[in-house]
Order: C-alpha cells, then structure tokens, then sequence
C-alpha cells in the first residue's frame, strides 16, 4: 500500500475519508462533498445515529452526483480528542474500514480543527502512521489466499493544506514503522526458520543502514566464558549466537582524562532475550501451547526492531544493542535441572529448573554488555515469566529499575505511545529468595513472587549501571487487533525505546 500526501482537491473517484467533529460537524471538505452530492451526507447523518464521536463512523454508499463509490464520514470527537494517539487510532481504523475497497484508492481530507492541540499537517501525518502501523500483514505462508481475502487497497492519499509539512514528518515516523515491521516479522516466523544463526543473519541485515553488526559464536562465547547462555543452548541441535549492533549517530566518545580519572560517555544500551525455541528443556513444557514459545524471542526481536528504528531515522545518539540468542531443547546434551553452571562474571548458578533460561542467557549478555560498553544505561527486555501475566495480563509489562530516574523516562516515553508500564519491587528481601545451598544462587526462587525474584536474579549481573528490565511477556503476542495493532506479533517495545531515546538522549 502507498501513502502519499496531496493538496486539498474534491476526491473523484475511489473512496472518501471526510472528519466530523462531537455533535456530527462535518468538516470543511465533508461541506464541499455534501453540496456535491445534494446533501447525501447530511440525509446519512440525519439518518443514522452518528454523532461524531470518536471511534466512530459512517458509511455513505455511491452518493448520488459524485462517481464516488463511497465516502466514509469519521468521527473525531471532541477538540481535546484531537492529539497524537487518538490520530493514530484514526489512521487505524480507516485503514481497517477500506482495506477491501473496490477501487483500491482511497482519499482522506484533512482539514484544520479549531482550537485543537494539533496543526492539520500533524494530524495527517499521525493519520497516515496509523494506517501503515494497522497494515502490517504476516501472510507470505498462506499460498492458496484468493485475491478476495487480500486487502484490495492500493493507496492512501492524505489530502491536507501544507501537506509537504506533513510528508516530512510521515518520513520520520514511517522510519519507526520500518522497526516496528522487522520485529513484528521475526517474532512471526516459527522456529523452524528462526534459529540463533537465522536471527543473527538477519540482524546483519542492519549493516546496510550503517549499523555496525558482529556475531559472536559459540567458540567466542565459551573464550569469553559465558557458561550461563552456552548452557541453555547446549541440547540443541543449533549453534547458540551473541549479536551485537552498533548504532553511532551521536557524538564521537570524548575519553576526558581529568585529574587521573578516565570521564567517557558510553553509549546507551539495549539487551534483549533471543530463546528461538522455549520447550522448557528437560523441565519440559506441556503441550498445550507450547507453540507460543517461537515468540520467546520477543525481547531480541524488539532490540533488533529498534537498532533499525533508529538507524533507519538516523537517531543522533550512541546506542548498543546485544542479544543472546539460544534454542532451549530437551536432549542427551541437554542442561540438567541441578547443574552448576559459571557465569562470565564469576557467579555460580545452580539451575533448578531449566525453564527458567531466559535469565541464564540474559545474566551474560548484560554482564558482557556492561563490562565492554560501560553504557550509560542498560534497558533489556526479555519473555521471561509467566507470572507477570498473572499479574499484569496483557495491559502492562512489568519494569523492575534500580534508577528512579530512569524508570520515570521509560513510564512516561510508554504512556506516551501507549506502550504502558507498570513498575513492581525490587527489594534484598527479594534477592535473598534466590540464594542457593550449593552455589552463588539458583535459578528459581520459592513459589511466590516469581516475576520478581526472575527480576532479582537479573540485577545480579548488571553492577552500578543504572538498568531497567522490561517483562514483556503478556505483552509481546496479541491474540486480538487493535487500532494500529493487527493481531499476532505487537512488538510492544520498540516505540517506547524509540520514544525514549527521542525524548531525553539526543543531545537537546
Ligand atoms: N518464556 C517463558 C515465559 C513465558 C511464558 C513467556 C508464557 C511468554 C508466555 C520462560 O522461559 C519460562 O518458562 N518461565 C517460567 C519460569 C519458572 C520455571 C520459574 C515460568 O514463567 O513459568
Ligand atoms: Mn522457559
Ligand atoms: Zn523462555
């Protein structure tokens, strides 16, 4: 589907997207339509029970004194319902509306709204973000789908005034998109095409934006000492990876050397988990539903997403992404619950359970990330407990921080793009829940608190670093469409991170 903008004309053919505001005030352009068509639109209003309240629409079929097939009056709502999220949502729901027209073109006419927080190019802009966030499809297995079952819509055209404004700043946002895109895409494919070298060789796939990509392998991994990550990997059949992107667009490290201390601005960093597979391993899953555990790679997915993101908006900031990325699978090779395992740091773990693995991959790649980046900050997101679904279903992904500061950042870049947080406790109460008889500590706690004490185990390996861990495990996979959500993979992340970055680390 193509999105372009244009200069306010009268649509002629195809379909029409015209706004109406609360108490159905057709806009300037749905006058126009209406004048047109004889007053078509306002018999239709008078009609119906359309008010121009938001989320809602109207459909006038073929109004006469047009050879429009269609104009589909929306509603806006109220002024204070005009902003950036709201035109999104919009954008959304007239992609959904007009995926099947006829004609395959469809005209939106935007026009100003008085005293809205909002200029008209934005609120095209934001308009046609929508629309190309809703139009993500995951399709390219699906080899009988009749013509009838594909969307049939050719292209967007925004019509607004000054609309060269609004194409730029499209520019930016559909940048975003592109991100957003890719990790939907991987979180998509099944396990059987994702594996950690698949994963690791699509990340590359960054390097022609000017991402710098290296890939660690399993003989790196072992060098380095990462005995927590290799042991996850070590029933499968799959070669366990570490990937590292990184994006420069900020300014060139200044290592100051001030009264003997070294004073360098680190990048900020971003980690993800990359379980490929989940079967548990030898503590093995049950069946049912087992074949969500392709997405456990969710937290990879939205850290690769981002780089692109990024890169692709050439982001003036420094920024690192490393993902673990390992298959969990029961086998003669197989991790057993009760191995010792020793962590790059030094640390001990004994692993009571081999499906709690998201962690062990996660304890090397932040100690790595850490140890060579000194990062200004860590942000890693992972799958990692069922329990924060308990808790949290799928409207907030657990934070766990040991910086208020930035816990703030990150809950209000997510309130931002809808992308919530909600934070839960970090406590040495906790932390004391996961030492172990036999090692440093375990890899399970007790029966209670289980997304806090996986939380624990993580800032066991992350130092001083200020560094905040997403759950994202209700969050990651959307069984329902939203406005600019289809269902499947959300990539839930990837806006926030963007959002963040955007708001406090580009060097204002
Ligand atoms: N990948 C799972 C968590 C998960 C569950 C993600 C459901 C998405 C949907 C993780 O590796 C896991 O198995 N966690 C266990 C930990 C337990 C063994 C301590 C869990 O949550 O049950
Ligand atoms: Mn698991
Ligand atoms: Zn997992």
């Amino acid at each position: 589907m193509k999105i372009s903008f244009a200069k306010p004309a009268l649509p002629i053919t195809g379909v029409a997207v015209v706004t109406a505001t609360a108490g159905a005030k057709l806009s300037a352009s749905g006058q126009k339509l209406d004048k047109k068509s004889g007053g078509a639109l306002t018999r239709a209003i008078k009609a119906s029970r359309f008010e121009g309240n938001k989320a809602h629409n109207l459909n006038v079929m073929a109004p006469a004194g047009t050879r429009l097939d269609r104009v589909l009056i929306v509603g806006l709502g109220k002024v204070k319902d005009v902003n950036e999220l709201e035109m999104q949502k919009l954008g959304g729901r007239i992609y959904a509306n007009t995926q099947r027209v006829k004609k395959g073109s469809v005209t939106v006419a935007i026009d100003a709204v008085t005293d809205a927080k909002m200029n008209t190019q934005e609120m095209a802009a934001q308009i046609a973000y929508g629309a190309r966030l809703r139009s993500y499809r995951f399709d390219k297995y699906k080899t009988k789908q009749k013509e009838s079952e594909k969307p049939s819509i050719k292209s967007i055209t925004v019509q607004c005034a000054g609309f060269a404004t609004a194409r730029t700043r499209f520019a930016g946002l559909s940048k975003i998109a592109d991100g957003v895109f890719f990790t939907r895409d991987l979180v998509s494919e099944p396990a059987n095409i994702i594996y950690p070298d698949s994963l690791a060789k699509k990340a590359k796939s960054l390097e022609k934006l000017g991402v710098k990509v290296e890939v660690l392998t399993e003989a790196r991994m072992r060098k380095l000492g990462m005995g927590a990550l290799l042991g996850v990997g070590q029933g499968s059949e799959r070669e366990s990876r570490m990937v590292v992107m990184q994006w420069n667009g900020g300014p060139k490290k200044t290592a100051e050397k001030s009264k003997g201390k070294t004073k360098a601005e680190g990048p900020i960093a971003f980690v993800g988990k990359g379980v490929t597979f989940d079967t548990g391993g030898i503590s093995i899953k049950p069946s049912a539903g087992m074949e969500d555990m392709k997405w456990d790679m969710g937290g990879a997915g939205v850290v690769i997403g981002l780089m692109k993101a990024l890169a692709g908006r050439k982001a003036k900031v420094n920024a690192v992404g490393v993902v673990g990325l390992v298959e969990n699978m029961p086998s003669g090779t197989a991790q057993r619950p009760g191995d010792i395992v020793t962590s790059m740091s030094g640390q001990t773990i004994e692993v009571l359970n081999t499906d709690a693995e998201g962690r062990l991959v996660l304890a090397d790649a932040l100690w790595y990330c850490n140890e060579r980046f000194k990062p200004k900050f860590m942000v890693n997101l992972a799958t990692l407990t069922g329990a924060i679904i308990v808790a949290l279903a799928d409207q907030y992904a657990g934070l766990f921080s040991n910086n208020d500061r930035l816990s703030e950042r990150l809950s209000k870049a997510g309130a931002e793009v809808e992308e919530q947080l909600w934070r839960m406790p970090l406590t040495s109460a906790f932390d004391k829940m996961i030492n172990s008889d036999a090692a440093d500590m375990k890899n399970i706690g007790g029966r209670g608190g289980g997304s806090i004490t996986a939380a624990q185990f993580l800032q066991r390996f992350v130092g001083k670093t200020p560094w905040a861990h997403l759950d994202i495990a209700g969050v990651t996979w959307s069984k329902k469409d939203s406005p600019t959500i289809p269902k499947g993979g959300t990539a839930f992340g990837v806006r926030l991170l963007d959002r963040l970055v955007a708001n406090n680390y580009e060097g204002k």
